[in-house]
C-alpha cells in the first residue's frame, strides 16, 4: 500500500497543474441558438426594462426637465455658448468641450483627459461620454455627483482640467454683455452667479440625448436589428448585463464592484498560455497569476468609491465610438472589454461569436447629438 501510495506520487505531482487550474476554470457559457423572432425579443427587451428616447425636441425635453433646474431654450442656448467656450478656463485654452467632443462620442478618445497647459489626470482617469449622461443617476468614475449641474462645477475648478474659480468664472461671464443678456432671458434676470453658470451648462447637457436604432426598435420597428444584433441583445439580457448596466441611459444608475470575481489562479501549466488564458475541450482556463487588482494593467491606481473598487456602472450608449475602455483607459479593445465583464462580472466564459454578436448589439446604440427645435421651448 505504502509502495503504492509513492509510486504514484510523482503523478500526483505532474497532474498538480491541471487540477489546480481546473478549480479556477469558467466553464463556458452554452446557449442554443435562439429561436427569437423580433417581435418576441421586443417584448423580451421591454420586460427587461429597456426603455426608449423618443423622437421629437418636445418629448426629449419632457424627459430631461428637472424643478430645480427648469429648461427654457435661452438658458439651453447659454449652456451651449458655456460649454464650448474656453475662457472660462485658467489660461483661455481648455473647455468642457476639448474633453468631451460632442461630434465624437462624448468624449476625446485618449486614455486619459489632459487639461490646463496639458496637465493629465493624477489618477489616470478616461473622460467619460458627456453623451446622454443626464439620463444617469450618478455621475464621475466614483458616483460622488448626483446631477449634471452638481457635476458641472468640478472640472471647472480642477487643477488638471480648467483650472479656475468660480470667482473668475463668474467675473469673466459678467463681462461678456452678450452672456449678461442671455442670463436676463434664461433667468428672469442679469445676475450672474456659479451656480447659474453649472445650470445653464447642466440644461445643455441635458439635450445632449442620442436616440439610435434600438430606441427605433423599442418602439416597433421590428427590423431596426439584424439578427446578429437579436442575438447580442438576447445574450445582453441573459447573461445579466443588464442587471448593472440599465435604465434609459444603458448605465449610469448604480456604484457597482469592479471586478466582482477574483480571477487570479493559484499555479497553472506554463505551456501553451497566451493573453492570461487558453482552452482546453470547452473549458476556459485563467491563467492570470498575479496580486494586480484589475484584469488590466493597473494605471493611476485609482480604486473609485471609498477605493473599494466601486464605480459608476458607464453609460452604454455610444460605447462603440468611445474607445479606449475602463476608468483608466487600458482596454482598445471592446471585444476584450466584453470578454472581461461576461467572465469579471458574471463568471462566464464568451466564445466569439457570442462576443461579436453583443458587439453588433452595442453598435445598435449608436446615435447622434439632435437638431433641436427650441422654438416654443
Ligand atoms: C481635461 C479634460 C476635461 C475637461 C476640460 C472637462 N472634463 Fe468632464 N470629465 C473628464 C474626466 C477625466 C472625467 C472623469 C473624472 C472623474 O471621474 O473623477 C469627467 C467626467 C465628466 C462627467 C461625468 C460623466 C459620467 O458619466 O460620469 C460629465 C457630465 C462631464 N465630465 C462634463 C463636463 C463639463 C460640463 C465640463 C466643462 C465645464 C467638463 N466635463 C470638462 C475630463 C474633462
Ligand atoms: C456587476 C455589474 C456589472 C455587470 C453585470 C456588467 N458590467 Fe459592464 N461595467 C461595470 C462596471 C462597474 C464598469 C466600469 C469598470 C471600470 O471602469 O473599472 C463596467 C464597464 C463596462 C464597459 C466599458 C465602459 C467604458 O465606458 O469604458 C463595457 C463596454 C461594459 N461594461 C459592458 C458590459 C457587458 C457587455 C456586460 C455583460 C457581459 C457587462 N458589462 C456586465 C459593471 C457591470
Amino acid at each position: 500500500m505504502k509502495k503504492l501510495f509513492f509510486a504514484l506520487l510523482p503523478f500526483v505531482f505532474l497532474a498538480m497543474p491541471y487540477l489546480l487550474a481546473r478549480l479556477s476554470a469558467h466553464t463556458i457559457l452554452e446557449t442554443p441558438e435562439p429561436k427569437l423572432t423580433a417581435q418576441l425579443m421586443r417584448q423580451k427587451a421591454l420586460k427587461a426594462g429597456f426603455r426608449s428616447i423618443p423622437a421629437g425636441t418636445a418629448a426629449m425635453l419632457r424627459l430631461v426637465d428637472t424643478k430645480q433646474n427648469p429648461l427654457n431654450a435661452a438658458k439651453i442656448e447659454l449652456g451651449k455658448e458655456l460649454y464650448f467656450d474656453p475662457s472660462l478656463s485658467r489660461d483661455g485654452a481648455v473647455s468642457c468641450a476639448s474633453c468631451h467632443d460632442i461630434t465624437a462620442g462624448g468624449d476625446n478618445n485618449r486614455p486619459t483627459a489632459i487639461g490646463y497647459k496639458h496637465r493629465t489626470n493624477p489618477h489616470h482617469l478616461n473622460s467619460p461620454t458627456v453623451l446622454n449622461a443626464a439620463l444617469g443617476s450618478f455621475q464621475f468614475w466614483d458616483g460622488r455627483a448626483r446631477s449634471v449641474e452638481e457635476q458641472a462645477a468640478g472640472p471647472m475648478q480642477a487643477p488638471f482640467e480648467m483650472a479656475s474659480t468660480p470667482q473668475n468664472v463668474v467675473a469673466k461671464v459678467r463681462a461678456n454683455s452678450h452672456y449678461r443678456k442671455l442670463f436676463g432671458k434664461a433667468f428672469g434676470d442679469e445676475k450672474v452667479t456659479f451656480k447659474r453658470i453649472t445650470q445653464a451648462i447642466g440644461a445643455y447637457e441635458r439635450t445632449l440625448l442620442t436616440r439610435s436604432r434600438f430606441d427605433s426598435f423599442l418602439d416597433g420597428n421590428l427590423t431596426a436589428l439584424d439578427t446578429k444584433e437579436l442575438q447580442g441583445l438576447n445574450l445582453f439580457i441573459d447573461i445579466g448585463c443588464k442587471a448593472c448596466h440599465f435604465g434609459r441611459s444603458i448605465g449610469g444608475q448604480i456604484i457597482q464592484k469592479f471586478p466582482m470575481n477574483p480571477y487570479n489562479a493559484l499555479f497553472y501549466p506554463r505551456f501553451g498560455i497566451h493573453a492570461g488564458r487558453y482552452y482546453f475541450k470547452g473549458i476556459a482556463f485563467d491563467t492570470n497569476v498575479s496580486d494586480a487588482p484589475y484584469p488590466f494593467p493597473d494605471l493611476g491606481h485609482y480604486y473609485g468609491k471609498n477605493g473599494a473598487q466601486m464605480f459608476k456602472v458607464p453609460v452604454l450608449r455610444n460605447i462603440t465610438k468611445t474607445a479606449p475602455y475602463f476608468h483608466n483607459g487600458s482596454v482598445k479593445d471592446l471585444k476584450e472589454v466584453i470578454r472581461i465583464m461576461a467572465k469579471y462580472q458574471r463568471g462566464v466564459e464568451l466564445d466569439k461569436k457570442q462576443i461579436a454578436a453583443i458587439e453588433a448589439f452595442l453598435h445598435s446604440l449608436e446615435g447622434k447629438v439632435p437638431e433641436l427645435n427650441l422654438s416654443g421651448v
